[in-house]
């Protein structure tokens, strides 16, 4: 809570005692007109014997002004408050040059390690359009948990066994003709997953090679040398395939990545233990299952009949596997909505088996993302690449480019393409609140005029621009109390309201929180820009006040941007 705020409770507190007045009492009234903050006194009707706006009333009288308060007033069951302008500029303005790029960090979560894991591919094919809005959740949540002191480790598992994998691996061991990536000048992701689709459409004419991919799976297992071979050549294609990707998306490097061929063994043990503990049962035909009736998650089954495992079985010893790394309190999972109950089952069962820990993990539940156009594809069967979207916003952002300038070079014009493509791309992606699905609309998510990454992205080099065209440093001796104009002051507070609001997004799971408040920013500066000369204003003095001002704007900005995992470029 910022110090105004913190203010304006003690002495409410100091009237009526703290009993039910904490950070959440204060309001944002709709109107600035009817002050900068509210406290309604509704609830203290009961207690004290008043009518609320008795209450108002009495704090009215009470609470004078003081170098913070400017004016108190009492309005119905209200009492609403000013705050002193200046002091107000002076404070937070001062705060966000000396803290920097720190500025709307906290030390929150010292001394407690959250572990988060995306985007968790399976290897049998390239990554599509929702593992975009993963790694766009993902990364940015990785961000925001780390700004507010938490130890944070991102982790990255790769689910590189299991039937599916086989099924490319079969279609490639039949007509892959000794091709490679290289000679067909394909991504390796997609190459395998070219093997995938093959296999998918020869399994319709030819059942028995569902068969045959067990088979493979089975000396899989069993650790046939061909087979294997086969395995590590085909992964190690996925695996750069996907570390492309993940270049080109701008993921910095994971702190551990799992791979479920390591893990998938120690599972079943999970499993076995658990048997030997009575914590799960064998069924009259073999398979291993738990009653998870009482939570409401039915029978679940966690090994097979013939003793192979299931997606869950993985996840009981990585979960453990992970403690064991990270020591982590919360353990993180960005996992789509679609699995929401594999994790309620898997956090069930890491509480039945006794782990403590349990309690600390953490489904990050996403929707799904479909296309305008989405719908007659996906009955198609066919999902939209991660690769081939990037690139199309790349396009795009090249055509928006290259009809405003008609002199950049070409490094130029690919370097901001790039920029603000993806930088356009994860915006739109977080923010719609994650839990629910969404529709991706290109076009409309490059717009720089839109409320979109470019825009706020524009809003940042635009105040660079400002600084470039000023062309010396602003010093530090200014005059807060000039920054007198009502949008000055609405500019400040949603600076000063920056770290609330990270510090919501990380408590909430929400970085939508953050791409609405820099929206709301953005569209306040250029409000204020349009009606107060910055370079051009009366004197210098009010010149600087209002560069010093520009400049914090251009700070949270570009810290916000980067908490979201987006570039704040100095031109555009
Ligand atoms: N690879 C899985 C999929 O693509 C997601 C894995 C999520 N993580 C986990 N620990 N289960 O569906």
């Amino acid at each position: 809570m910022d110090g105004f705020k913190l203010h304006i409770i003690e002495k409410i507190v100091d009237e009526l005692g703290s009993e039910g007045v904490d950070e959440s009492s204060l309001e944002v009234p709709p109107d600035p007109k009817m002050g900068d903050y509210a406290f309604p006194c509704f609830t203290f009707s009961k207690r004290l014997k008043k009518s609320p706006q008795q209450i108002a009333e009495y704090l009215k009288g009470k609470i004078g002004t003081d170098d913070i308060i400017s004016e108190v007033q009492s309005n119905g069951p209200y009492l609403n408050l000013f705050v002193n302008k200046s002091k107000l500029a002076e404070q937070t303005l001062k705060e966000v040059a000396e803290k920097k790029d720190k500025y709307g960090t906290s030390s929150a979560g010292k001394n407690q390690r959250v572990v988060i894991e995306f985007p968790s591919p399976n290897t049998n094919k390239p990554l599509h359009l929702g593992h975009l809005r993963n790694m766009a959740l993902g990364e940015s949540m990785a961000n925001i948990i780390a700004s507010q002191g938490y130890g944070l480790s991102r982790a990255n598992l790769n689910n590189d066994r299991g039937i599916h994998i086989c099924k490319s691996m079969l279609a490639y061991q039949r007509w892959g003709d000794g091709k490679t990536p290289g000679s067909e000048g394909r991504k390796s992701d997609h190459f395998v997953g070219d093997y995938y689709v093959m296999y998918n459409l020869k399994e319709k004419e030819d059942a028995s090679l569902t068969g045959e991919a067990q088979e493979m799976l089975l000396k899989w297992e069993a650790g046939d040398k061909e087979v294997r071979a086969l395995w590590e050549k085909m992964n190690t294609w996925a695996f750069d395939g996907f570390e492309e990707t993940y270049k080109t998306f701008g993921l910095p490097a994971f702190n551990k990545v799992y791979y479920e061929s390591n893990t998938y063994m120690k599972g079943k043990e999970v499993v076995m233990a658990g048997l030997k503990k009575g914590v799960f049962s064998r069924r009259d035909d073999g398979a291993v299952v738990v009653d998870l009736e009482d939570e409401g998650l039915g029978e679940k089954v966690l090994m097979r009949a013939d003793g192979t495992s299931v997606y869950v079985t993985q996840d009981l010893y990585l979960a453990q596997m992970k403690h064991d790394d990270f020591k982590y309190d919360k353990s993180v999972y960005v996992v789509a909505s679609e699995q929401n109950y594999h994790f309620k089952v898997l956090f069930t069962l890491l509480k039945k088996l006794g782990h403590d820990f349990a309690d600390g993990c953490y489904h990050f539940s996403y929707g799904m993302v479909l296309l305008p156009e989405g719908k007659m594809k996906s009955r198609e069967g066919t999902v939209v690449d991660a690769d081939d979207m990037m690139l199309e916003m790349q396009e795009l952002a090249r055509d928006e480019i290259t009809r405003r300038y008609d002199d950049l070079e070409e490094q130029e014009i690919h370097d901001r393409s790039m920029v603000i493509g993806i930088g356009a791309l994860k915006f739109y992606l977080l923010a719609t609140d994650s839990i629910k699905d969404m529709t991706f609309h290109k076009e409309q998510s490059i717009s720089f005029e839109g409320e979109t990454g470019p825009y706020v992205q524009y809003a940042h080099a635009r105040i660079c621009s400002i600084f470039r065209k000023y062309g010396k440093p602003v010093g530090a001796d200014v005059d807060f109390g000039l920054l007198k104009d009502d949008v000055e002051k609405e500019v400040i507070k949603k600076i000063q309201d920056f770290p609330d609001a990270v510090a919501a997004a990380a408590e909430h799971y929400r970085p939508s929180i953050i791409t609405r408040h820099l929206l709301d920013l953005g569209q306040l500066f250029s409000t204020f820009y349009n009606s107060c000369p910055v370079l051009k204003a009366e004197d210098e003095k009010l010149v600087k006040a209002r560069l010093f001002l520009c400049d914090c704007v251009r700070q949270v900005l570009a810290n916000g941007l980067h908490l979201l995992g987006i570039k704040a470029p100095e031109e555009m």
